[in-house]
């Protein structure tokens, strides 16, 4: 099965855990769609679920399936929030924000009572750091926000390239939020708890795709099937 076939086969394992009535974190990326998309089938035959996007590309997909969407201003918490990641260590933290979206997606993924990853198996690492890891900044004081994140990637014995994002048309790559990322390239991540909290500390810094803690459940799938992995 060609890789797409292996992210359709996670989503359609994740809805398993969908239940009438639920409110929905709607993830972003190419794996995150399938899961909307097998939603939008479900919904069609009946099942009645409200969600939250986050991103605009997800929430027009989510339209075009026709899933009720809500927003956290009009709900409190949310029962489940299923979405992609690019690279899942065996404590189920993750790096997230290769499409740009770490944003909507961390706030989106606090806010609900469970966090389930989906992805090939491709993604599972033993360390994370081999994505380059998304930081998302203000665009004002560019320069010395970099400066304060390489001190902190040192802090934690960390280092490497970091490089601000292009979109495809050559232009700087702007979130729904209206900010830039830097793609630091460290190619292993000491100790990914500790490093989330210092680059959290850093004004200019708006978010990272560190996302520690948040995912309980990986589902992976495979050659060789499904693997569920639940945070211990
Ligand atoms: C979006 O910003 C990301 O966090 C995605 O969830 C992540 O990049 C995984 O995307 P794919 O499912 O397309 O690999």
């Amino acid at each position: 099965m060609d890789m797409d076939g292996l992210k359709r086969q996670a989503a359609a394992q994740a809805l398993e855990h969908v239940r009438d009535g639920m409110k929905l974190g709607l993830g972003t990326g190419s794996t995150a769609k399938h899961f909307v998309e097998l939603l939008g089938m479900r919904v069609r035959d009946g099942l009645s679920v409200i969600g939250v996007p986050t991103s605009e590309a997800t929430r027009i997909n989510a339209e075009r399936c026709g899933i009720a969407l809500t927003t956290l201003d009009e709900v409190d918490r949310l029962d489940l929030t299923v979405d992609g990641a690019d690279e899942i260590d065996p404590s189920l933290n993750l790096i997230k924000g290769g499409g740009g979206a770490l944003l909507r997606e961390k706030i989106v993924a606090a806010a609900s009572d469970r966090m389930i990853v989906i992805a090939d198996d491709s993604k599972w690492v033993d360390v994370l750091g081999r994505f380059p890891l998304p930081v998302e900044v203000i665009p004002f004081g560019l320069a010395a926000t970099r400066r304060a994140i390489g001190k902190a990637f040192a802090q934690c014995g960390d280092s490497g390239q970091m490089v601000l994002r292009k979109g495809k048309d050559g232009h700087v790559f702007v979130t729904d939020g209206g900010h830039w990322i830097v793609d630091a390239h460290l190619g292993r991540i000491t100790d990914a708890p500790r490093l989330a909290g210092l680059l959290t500390s850093i004004p200019g810094v708006v978010e990272h795709g560190l996302f520690i803690g948040l995912a309980g459940m990986a589902v992976l799938a495979g050659a060789g099937g499904i693997r569920v992995v639940e945070r211990r």
